[in-house]
C-alpha cells in the first residue's frame, strides 16, 4: 500500500519582530488585553513591497526541498494555501513556481483558498495525487501576509492584533512502507456563517458594473468593478471577524475532527505523540488540549511568538516542533485546524 510522506519540511519567519506594545501605540488596546485574550505577545511582519507571501513561501519551500534531498526541477506539483495573496488573480501557485525558477517541467500550480484549513485541506489533496501514483513529489506550501491587509486603527482592532505573517512548507513523496505517512485526513465545511469571519470587499457582490446603463441596471454614482470608491470611502475594505462565535464553534470542531481522525485509525489520544493545532488562539488550544485529555508536551503552541498565520500556522508549527526533536520517526502526529467558511479539518500522521 502506497502512504504519503513528509520528506522535507521548513518554514520562514520575517525578521521584524512586532510585541503588543507596537500596537498599543496605533491602537486602544493594550498588552494586557492581547495576552490574557488570545496568549499573543509578539508577532512577525514582512518587509512592505520587498517581500510578499510568494517570497515568504519560497523561502520556506526552498528549504523543504533541501532537506527532502531532492532538487527542485524535481517538483512535480505545487499547491501553495494562502488567503492573501500578491495579487486576486492569478493566485500564489504560479507566482512561487516562477519566483523559484520552477518552470520547465510547466508542471501543475494550484491554489487553496480555505483560510486557517488550507494547509490540511492541501495536504489532503496532494495525499490523494501521490496515493493514485499521478505524482511523486508534491511541494504543499501555506503562506501569508496578513500585515498588508489589516486595519491599525480602533475599529479593526479585535482583528489585527490576532495576525502575523509567515510561511511553511512540506515536499510529500509516496512511501511504500505502510507503517508510515499520512494515516488519514478529514475535511469539513459549514458556509452557513461565511460573512462572520470574511474579507468580503473586493469582490463581485458589491463591485460596479460597467456599462450599467446599456444592461438596464440602476446608475450608481462611484466606479471600480470589484473595489468600488464607496468600499474605499466607507473603509469597509478589510477583515472581520465575529469572535465569540468563531471561539465557540472551534472549541467544538477541534475536538470533534481530532477524535473522527482516531477513531478512523483506532487509537487513543493517548497514542498522540505531537497535537499541532491551528494557532488560532491559546485559550482555544488550552481548552482542546483539556478536553482531550492531553499532557503539556503532547500539544505544540507557537501563537505567543507568531500570532495566527492562517494557513502557515500548521506547517510553521511542524517544522518548529520538528527542529527542536519533539518528533522523531514513529512519532503519531495529528494536525487539526478550524477557521474560516467555516472550514476544518484533521490528519494523523505517522512520522
Ligand atoms: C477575538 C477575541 C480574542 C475577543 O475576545 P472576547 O473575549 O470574545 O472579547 P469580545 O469580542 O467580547 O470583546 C470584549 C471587549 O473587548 C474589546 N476589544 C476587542 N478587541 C480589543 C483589543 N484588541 N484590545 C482591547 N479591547 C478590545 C471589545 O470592543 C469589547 O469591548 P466592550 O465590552 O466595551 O464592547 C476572541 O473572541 C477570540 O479569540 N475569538 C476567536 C478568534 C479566532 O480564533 N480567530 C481566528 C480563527 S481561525
Amino acid at each position: 500500500m502506497i502512504r504519503t510522506v513528509i520528506a522535507g519540511i521548513g518554514h520562514y519567519l520575517p525578521e521584524r519582530v512586532v510585541p503588543n506594545s507596537e500596537l498599543e501605540k496605533l491602537m486602544d488596546t493594550s498588552d494586557a488585553w492581547i495576552q490574557e485574550r488570545t496568549g499573543i505577545k509578539e508577532r512577525r511582519y514582512g518587509v512592505p513591497h520587498k517581500e510578499t507571501t510568494t517570497t515568504m513561501g519560497a523561502r520556506a519551500a526552498e528549504k523543504a526541498i533541501e532537506r527532502a534531498g531532492i532538487n527542485k526541477e524535481d517538483v512535480d506539483m505545487i499547491l501553495f494555501a494562502t488567503l492573501s495573496p500578491d495579487y486576486f488573480f492569478p493566485g500564489c501557485g504560479v507566482l512561487v513556481q516562477r519566483e523559484m525558477g520552477i518552470t520547465h517541467k510547466e508542471a501543475p500550480a494550484m491554489d487553496i483558498r480555505n483560510q486557517c484549513s488550507g494547509f490540511v485541506y492541501g495536504l489532503s489533496v496532494a495525499d490523494a495525487f501521490i496515493r493514485t501514483g499521478q505524482y511523486k513529489n508534491v511541494l504543499l506550501i501555506g503562506a501569508e501576509m496578513h500585515s498588508m491587509g489589516l486595519d491599525f486603527s480602533d475599529r479593526g482592532r479585535n482583528v489585527t492584533v490576532i495576525f502575523g505573517d509567515g510561511a511553511g512548507a512540506v515536499v510529500l513523496q509516496p512511501s511504500a512502507d505502510s507503517g508510515r505517512g499520512i494515516l488519514s485526513t478529514h475535511l469539513h465545511a459549514d458556509g452557513t456563517h461565511a460573512e462572520e469571519l470574511a474579507f468580503i470587499n473586493p469582490g463581485c457582490h458589491g463591485g460596479y458594473h460597467l456599462g450599467t446603463e446599456q444592461f438596464g441596471y440602476p446608475q450608481q454614482e462611484y466606479g471600480g468593478i470589484f473595489l468600488t470608491e464607496k468600499m474605499w470611502q466607507d473603509q469597509n475594505i478589510f477583515p472581520n471577524m465575529n469572535g465569540q462565535l468563531v471561539f465557540k464553534t472551534a472549541v467544538t470542531k477541534f475536538p470533534e475532527v481530532i477524535r473522527e481522525a482516531l477513531q478512523a485509525n483506532a487509537l487513543n489520544p493517548s497514542d498522540i505523540r505531537m497535537l499541532i493545532p491551528h494557532q488560532a488562539n491559546l485559550r482555544i488550544s488550552q481548552f482542546v488540549q483539556k478536553s482531550m485529555g492531553l499532557r503539556d508536551d503532547q500539544v505544540w503552541n507557537n501563537i505567543q511568538k507568531y500570532g495566527n498565520t492562517t494557513a502557515a500556522s500548521v506547517p510553521i508549527a511542524l517544522s518548529e516542533a520538528w527542529e527542536s526533536g519533539n518528533i522523531e520517526k514513529g512519532d503519531l502526529v495529528c494536525l487539526a485546524a478550524f477557521g474560516s467558511g467555516f472550514t476544518w479539518g484533521s490528519a494523523l500522521i505517522r512520522w
